[in-house]
């Protein structure tokens, strides 16, 4: 099989490509490289990978990218609702034009996996399923929710909103919930924490790969369809967290009465439809805590790696 990754060269595209790869899949990975090429030299070993250097706006690299692949997971976006106020436009640019060009440049034979959100719900009471209506808050949710709605629309589209990661990648991205709070947790010995109640799903960044397998494995029960992907034992609120990490790091937690997510994100999600499919996620917050203290211990860096 050919499976060409739009923007693989990130945190969740990094994870899911070795995936690929260890089951023999031919892989081609387009990427505009923003956050460098580290991250990616250990897949040339593998004679199955090829990388594109490229950008999403450009139509016609995206209409070369897709030449001969059987499969199209698409990623390539600004991500989270810092990095796209910072830069609106290229945030619609690359977010929903850099979809648009996608969906030109795919048949209908070609299965287009799209990473979409949970940020596509916005602030909702009851449990948020499938069919629950869209009011995304920020400009991310927004972009991602008209991306999501046009591959849907027009390319045979498996949509995965995906509950916030967590977990190390070799692209280690620390403006995520959980990474965030390990990491300022090591370095600060304490934590701010602002609406502590709000509760959000987590899933490990690892599981996310497994979860585009899991599609390239039933496409034919899955085409068409959207899928919220995560686990509904890691609905946590934000002290929840704390209280795992404090188990694991000794740090001091401050719950603030100022901040706000501009996401809103404070819901609960069904995962009902995937795990009836028979996907179930394999990491918990406790192993990705334990993880990422292991790792940003061991590598002692001096500045975040972030989206902003
Ligand atoms: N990490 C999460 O919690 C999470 C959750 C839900 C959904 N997602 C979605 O999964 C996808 C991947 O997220 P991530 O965490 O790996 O983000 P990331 O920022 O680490 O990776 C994004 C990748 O897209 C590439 N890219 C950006 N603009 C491009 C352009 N114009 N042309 C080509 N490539 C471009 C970047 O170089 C980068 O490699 C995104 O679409 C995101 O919305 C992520």
């Amino acid at each position: 099989m050919n499976v060409l990754v739009i923007g693989g060269a990130g945190y969740v595209g990094t994870s899911l490509i070795p995936q690929l790869l260890a089951r023999g899949y031919r892989v081609r990975l387009f990427d505009s490289l923003m956050f460098g090429g580290d991250p990616i030299l250990p897949f040339f070993r593998d004679k199955n990978f090829t990388f594109v250097r490229g950008d999403v706006r450009n139509p016609e690299e995206v209409k070369a990218a897709v030449q001969g692949q059987d499969v199209v997971i698409h990623l390539a976006a600004i991500v989270g609702y810092p990095a796209c106020r910072k830069d609106p436009k290229l945030a619609e640019e690359v977010n929903v034009g850099g979809t648009r060009n996608v969906a030109a440049a795919v048949s209908r034979q070609q299965l287009v996996l799209f990473g979409s959100t949970g940020s596509n719900y916005g602030s909702v009471e009851e449990v948020c399923t499938e069919e629950t209506p869209l009011h995304p808050l920020s400009l991310y949710g927004q972009t991602k929710t008209l991306a999501e709605r046009h591959l849907l629309e027009n390319c045979a589209t498996i949509a995965y909103r995906f509950a916030t990661a967590f977990g190390v990648s070799p692209r280690l991205r620390l403006d995520l919930l959980i990474n965030d709070f390990v990491y300022k947790a090591l370095t600060q010995g304490y934590l701010v924490v602002y609406e502590r109640h709000f509760m959000r799903t987590f899933i490990h960044v690892h599981d996310m790969g497994r979860a585009f397998l899991f599609a390239l494995d039933h496409q034919h029960q899955m085409a068409g369809k959207v899928f919220n992907v995560g686990y509904e034992q890691m609905n946590y609120s934000k002290e929840d967290n704390c209280k795992i990490i404090t188990r694991h790091i000794g740090c001091y937690v401050h719950y603030a009465d100022v901040g706000e997510d501009a996401d809103k994100r404070n819901y609960v999600v069904s995962y009902k439809r995937i795990n009836d499919l028979g996907f179930n996620t394999t990491l918990t917050v406790e192993e990705g805590v334990d993880e990422l203290k292991r790792a940003l211990q061991a590598i002692n860096f001096k500045t975040p790696y972030t989206n902003v």
